[in-house]
């Protein structure tokens, strides 16, 4: 069968350029898009009497098959028919003859592609919104079970200041609720119909694009024929929030790895979640956690592949452009399990409550309060840091902790110790005393919890 292109060609393409034009290889994932967008063109052109209603019917019968013998993998994809477009234009013209012929009217594969790519996109961000929502949702239920739960909190990835745990749960909870917010709002600029731009100047045809948005429920119609055509922003903005939500996945992941090793033993993660080794037989690894890592340097790199294929393009569509969809493909293939997966393991990982709590205890954690207790006594913050850095080094010297100091020792330091110092230094006393909005008290925490949920609902 002839090229829908082949017009105005003598020679026969030649089979390597076929080979290496073709995209239905990997843009077929795109057929129900195709059709859907196909079917509401041709109730356009019906209705703005473009094409009758009869050869209108005839087509979007036609398309009807078509969608069925995909659906039921009866529907042959032809190399020769470039990309997912052509072959289904192809298959409509072998069912219905000439008339199928009239559906490309007042369109071209610039806008039909832009438009698959959104319909697609579309459909997947929404589902990636609600496993985002989920985490959100997995992560607050932790924080509520754990209220109680003291940890050691870091800086640098020293013992820095006791923390709850559901604090830091929270802290995940919060970064996966702007990820939330970023793919929504990227929601909003993949949600505009590009089609009828045409190739990129529009048409001299009478159609009806705010009839197509309606019928495939889009918020907007594209402003600038030769923008919507040559537009991957939509594209790359999906690609950089995947990437961003990435970034906090693979850091839940490397604090995952890191609390369940001997050294930590903060956690112990299920074992559905963990692979064993082939040579060592006591090992369990948490393989999972690693290709979460792992994973998150592919979806990296899909976004600079796009980056790097739209750059410099002159306006308006370029062939370059076909690029973009294996590196979109990969990105949402990846997110969704990897969100999928940690929707199931977080909930399994189990707290060693006691060791956190252990945890917290040692290292001077508290040595901050005290220092805060001489600025309440009046002392410039500075002194106090000063004062309080020398009973931590008297401690290490006379290898006791800040609780076994007598009170006489404390004075020793500063006369304004008093008795009540006591109160302060203990890891449950120092995180109850927390009092600045967004803190680690259990009172602040639950307020974050709170506002949080309500955002969720
Ligand atoms: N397969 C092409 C793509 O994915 C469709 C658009 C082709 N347009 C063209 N003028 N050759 O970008």
């Amino acid at each position: 069968m002839k090229k829908p292109w082949a017009g105005r060609f003598t020679e026969k393409t030649s089979k390597i350029v076929e080979q290496y034009t073709e995209s239905v290889s990997f843009d077929k994932r795109l057929w129900k898009y195709d059709i859907e967008g196909s079917i509401a063109h041709a109730k356009m052109l019906s209705k703005q009497s473009i094409i009758s209603k009869k050869d209108a019917d005839k087509i979007i019968k036609g398309l009807k098959e078509i969608y069925r013998e995909i659906e039921e993998g009866k529907f042959r994809f032809r190399q020769e028919f470039e990309d997912i477009h052509m072959n289904i234009e192809a298959a409509l013209m072998e069912k219905i003859g000439e008339i199928g012929g009239r559906l490309h009217t007042a369109r071209s594969r610039n806008d039909q592609v832009a438009l698959d790519l959104r319909l697609y996109l579309r459909e997947e961000v929404r589902e990636i919104i609600d496993l985002l929502k989920n985490i959100e949702k997995t992560l607050v239920d932790m924080a509520e079970k754990n209220l109680n739960v003291i940890m050691p909190g870091y800086t640098h990835l020293q013992r820095a200041q006791p923390v709850l745990l559901a604090h830091h749960l929270m802290a995940y909870a919060h970064m996966f609720d702007r990820d939330r917010m970023r793919v929504e709002d990227c929601l909003k600029r993949i949600n505009i119909l590009p089609l009828g731009s045409c190739a990129l100047a529009g048409t001299t045809l009478p159609i009806n694009r705010r009839y197509v948005a309606e019928l495939l429920k889009f918020d907007a119609v594209s402003e600038n024929s030769m923008d919507s055509v040559s537009d991957r922003d939509f594209a790359l903005e999906f690609l950089s929030c995947s990437a961003i939500f990435m970034v906090h996945i693979s850091r839940v992941a490397e604090e995952l790895i890191l609390w369940s090793s001997e050294e930590f033993s903060f956690i112990e993660l299920p074992d559905a979640f963990t692979t064993g080794s082939s040579i060592m037989p006591q090992k369990k690894n948490p393989d999972v956690a690693e290709l979460m890592r792992g994973k998150t340097g592919r979806v990296y790199g899909n976004l600079m592949s796009l980056l790097i294929i739209m750059k410099g393009l002159p306006l308006a569509y370029n062939r370059d452009m076909q690029e973009d969809k294996e590196p979109v493909f990969d990105t949402v293939d990846t997110v969704k399990l990897t969100l999928n997966a940690l929707i199931q393991m977080l909930p399994k990982v189990k707290f060693n409550i006691k060791r956190l709590k252990d945890t917290a205890d040692a290292a001077f954690s508290t040595a901050t309060d005290i220092a805060e207790y001489l600025v309440r006594k009046g002392v410039p913050f500075r002194t106090a840091h000063e004062i309080t850095g020398k009973i931590v080094r008297h401690c290490i010297e006379n290898k006791k902790r800040l609780s076994d100091l007598a009170i006489s020792e404390y004075k020793s330091f500063s006369a304004l110790f008093g008795q009540d110092i006591y109160n302060f230094i203990g890891i449950t006393e120092s995180v109850n005393a927390k009092k600045s909005y967004g803190s680690t008290s259990p009172e602040m925490v639950k307020e974050q919890i709170k506002s949080l949920k309500k955002r969720l609902r």
